[in-house]
């Protein structure tokens, strides 16, 4: 017999082994997980026995964490904006970051009553989309992704969330084919320049889809793609917000610009990157 205590430590030692950094929290999530409970109340009581069955559980999970899969893909979810979204192979883990587009986008949106329709391009698990309508109680939008599994998950996130009235998801090619216009679109594309994919944590470089990570050789291959469809999509009211790597908001600015768009801001996330770039249509 092994008590929930023994098997924590054990796993906390095979992760620090392994290089993951955040060894003891990650194990205490694992441990609530292969129990079916809160990992802080197993730990409440370490010297309380646990079945084989739980015992082989954490191993499982363990073991495909010490290969540095991404946390988020063995347990299958992932919290963006306080709600939960289900990941797998095929989306992005969403990123903390990319809050900072829901922020800007929401405090744009509190000035006005009138957003009722939102674009969300390359939109992955939808995390960006259905934050939005989350909030914003009145909207309805669509996310677009070149990926049908990824859509697939989209579309089981805006389920779960109860948002599927409200949101519809459709497979594209960033603008192409889209007949609507709209009061906000938000755009997280994919932006590392391809040759830095390899040098990036084993948890990204390895697991992640390239898809959704790689920009081309500069990395901006994809922003080269998607604006030029923006001045069509956005309504003469409306405002875009786009997600940017470290250092690329001017490259980004100035593509809006030769494209017809105003750039409006720069929105640093808690590291202080400007992290966001915003964008009016008149
Ligand atoms: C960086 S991920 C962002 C996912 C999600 N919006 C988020 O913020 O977590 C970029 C997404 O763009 C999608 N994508 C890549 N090329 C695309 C294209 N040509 N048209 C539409 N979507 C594309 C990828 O499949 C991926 O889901």
């Amino acid at each position: 017999m092994t008590n929930a205590g023994e098997a924590f430590e054990e796993a906390c030692r095979r992760l620090k082994l392994a290089g993951i950094a955040e060894a003891r929290l990650e194990a205490r999530v694992m441990i609530g997980n292969a129990l079916g409970v809160d990992g802080t109340v197993v730990l409440g009581r370490p010297a309380a026995d646990i079945s084989a069955g739980e015992k082989d559980r954490l191993k499982a999970i363990v073991e495909r964490r010490v290969r540095r899969e991404p946390l988020a893909l063995i347990l299958g979810n992932r919290e963006f904006w306080s709600l939960s979204f289900r990941v797998t192979e095929d989306t992005l883990i969403p990123r903390p970051d990319s809050e900072t587009i829901i922020e800007a986008a929401l405090a744009w949106a509190s000035e006005r009553n009138d957003v009722a329709d939102i674009l969300d391009l390359g939109t992955g698990s939808g995390c960006l989309l259905l934050s939005l309508l989350y909030e914003l109680k009145n909207a309805r939008g669509l996310g677009v992704d070149i990926s049908a599994a990824a859509l697939k998950v989209a579309a089981e996130n805006a389920r779960a969330l109860g948002l599927d009235d409200r949101a519809r998801f459709a497979k594209g090619n960033w603008g192409d084919g889209l007949r609507e216009s709209f009061d906000m679109i938000v755009i997280n594309p994919p932006y590392i320049p391809e040759g830095d994919i390899a040098g990036l944590a084993p948890e990204v470089s390895l697991f992640e889809p390239r898809l959704a990570l790689s920009g081309g050789a500069d990395g901006l291959d994809c922003y080269r793609a998607v604006i030029p469809w923006l001045p069509r999509l956005l309504k003469s009211s409306g405002r875009v917000f786009i997600e940017a790597g470290k250092g690329q908001f001017p490259a980004v600015a100035d593509l809006l610009e030769k494209h017809g768009l105003r750039p409006v801001d720069f929105i640093k996330d808690l590291s202080g990157i400007e992290r966001c770039v915003t964008a009016s249509g008149e």
